[in-house]
C-alpha cells in the first residue's frame, strides 16, 4: 500500500526521490523470507500479543462514518449493507468506530480481537478500520483508514496496515503533529536499508512504505517474543532498518499503557436516500422496505476532547489507498473461536449482545 499517493507531501518526496536517484520502485534486495512474513511471525503473534479487554454495540442501522461511506461507495458494495460498531477498549476512554460489510468474511469479533492486540501506541493512529467481502486478504491504509478486504484475521496484516499509518502521522523526533510526512521514503531510512543486505520479504522489495511496513512486524515480534528475534532466523541483515523504525516507531509498538491520541471521527451521514435518516418517518421505518433507520449517533471522538488533534487525517487519502494482496496466509480458526467466547463474556458482563461461537 502505496499510501498517500494523492498527498501533495507524497508527491514532493517521490520527486524528490526520483531526482536524487534513491528510490527505484524495487529496492531489490535478497529477502529474508521467501514464502512472506505471517508463516514466521503469527503463531508467536497469536501467542504474545495480548487480547486488549473490550466490549462493543452496534449503531442502529441507516447511519455510517463518511470515511467509511466513500471506501464502499468506491466498490460494487452497497452502503446498506454495513454494520457500524463502537468497540471500547479498557485501554482508551473513547469508543473506536468500526464498519462491517454484513458479509464480510471477518466477523466483529475478528476485527475487535485483530485490532485489540495491537499496542495501544499503535491502534492510537487508526481512526476507523472496515471490513468488505473478498475471497484473499488485501488491505490498504490511506488517510488513518485501513479497509481490509477478505479473510484478514491475521496479526501480521494488521500490524503491516496499521505502520503505514504510523509512518504517515508519527514520523519525526519533533514531535507528532498531525500532518503526513512519510519517513520511511526520508534519506535517513532510506540509508539504512541500504546498508542492510536484506528486506524481509519480496513483498519489502516493492517499495520502501512496503519494506517499512514488513520491517515493523519484525521489529514488533522483537518486543513480544520473548527470546526475541534470534529465533526466526539470521535477521540480522536488517538490523539496520529495524533500529533506526525502532528509533522513530519503537515507542508505538511497544505494547502497554494507555491512549495518548486520538483523531475526531469521521463525520457521521446517512448510508444514502434510501434510509430516510432525515425524513419524518425515521425511527419507524425506513423507505423500499429497508430497515428502520437508528437515532443518529453522537461522535465517538470529536475536536475539542482532550486528546484530539484538530487537524483530520485526509479523506482523499483513504478513498485512493493502494490494495495490496497478502499471500502465505493461513487464518486462524482456534483463535477465533477463543476470541469469541472472551469478547462474548465481556460483553456479557457488560450487559450488551453476544453472538454465536463459530463451530470447532
Ligand atoms: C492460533 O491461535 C492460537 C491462540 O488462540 C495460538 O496458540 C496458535 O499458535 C495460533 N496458530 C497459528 C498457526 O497462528
Amino acid at each position: 500500500m502505496a499510501i498517500f499517493t494523492n498527498s501533495k507531501a507524497n508527491v514532493l518526496q517521490l520527486l524528490a526521490l526520483f531526482s536524487s536517484g534513491v528510490l527505484g520502485q524495487n529496492l531489490n534486495k535478497p529477502v529474508l523470507f521467501s514464502d512472506g512474513l505471517s508463516p514466521h511471525v503469527d503463531s508467536v503473534f497469536f501467542q504474545h500479543l495480548t487480547p486488549t479487554q473490550s466490549t462493543w454495540d452496534k449503531w442502529g442501522w441507516g447511519w455510517i462514518p463518511q470515511a467509511c461511506l466513500s471506501v464502499v461507495q468506491g466498490t460494487q458494495f452497497s452502503p446498506y449493507d454495513i454494520e457500524v460498531y463502537n468497540v471500547h477498549y479498557t485501554d482508551c476512554a473513547s469508543a473506536v468506530v468500526m464498519c462491517r460489510h454484513n458479509q464480510a468474511q471477518m466477523s466483529i469479533i475478528n476485527m475487535i480481537d485483530a485490532f485489540g492486540r495491537i499496542p495501544i501506541h499503535d491502534r492510537q493512529w487508526t481512526q476507523h478500520i472496515l471490513a468488505l467481502p473478498a475471497g484473499g486478504c488485501s488491505a490498504g491504509t490511506g488517510g488513518a483508514v485501513t479497509t481490509f478486504y477478505g479473510p484478514c484475521y491475521i496479526p501480521s496484516v494488521f500490524v503491516h496496515e496499521l505502520t503505514h499509518t504510523l509512518d504517515a502521522f508519527v514520523n519525526d523526533k519533533t514531535g507528532s503533529t498531525g500532518a503526513v510526512h512519510v519517513y520511511s521514503t526520508t534519506s535517513s531510512y532510506l540509508n539504512s536499508v541500504n546498508q542492510d543486505s536484506c528486506v524481509p520479504d519480496g513483498y519489502a522489495n516493492t517499495s520502501p512504505q512496503e519494506d517499512y511496513a514488513q520491517t515493523s512486524v519484525l521489529a514488533l515480534y522483537e518486543k513480544v517474543n520473548p527470546g526475541g528475534l534470534d529465533p526466526i532466523g539470521p535477521w540480522r541483515c536488517l538490523v539496520n532498518a529495524k533500529n533506526n523504525l525502532d528509533s522513530i516507531i519503537g515507542q508505538e509498538l511497544t505494547p502497554g499503557g494507555s491512549c495518548t491520541h486520538r483523531w475526531a471521527d469521521s463525520a457521521i451521514v446517512c448510508m444514502g436516500p434510501a434510509a430516510g435518516c432525515t425524513s419524518s418517518k425515521r425511527g419507524f421505518e425506513g423507505r423500499r422496505g429497508l430497515k428502520p433507520v437508528g437515532p443518529k449517533p453522537n461522535p465517538a471522538n470529536k475536536k475539542g476532547d482532550p486528546l484530539v488533534l484538530d487537524l483530520l487525517p485526509d479523506l482523499a487519502s483513504v478513498v485512493n489507498a493502494k490494495i495490496t494482496d497478502f499471500s502465505h496466509l493461513s487464518s486462524n480458526h482456534t483463535a477465533g473461536i477463543e476470541a469469541t467466547i472472551r469478547i462474548n463474556a465481556w460483553n456479557k458482563a457488560a450487559g450488551k449482545e453476544t453472538v454465536p461461537v463459530p463451530k470447532a
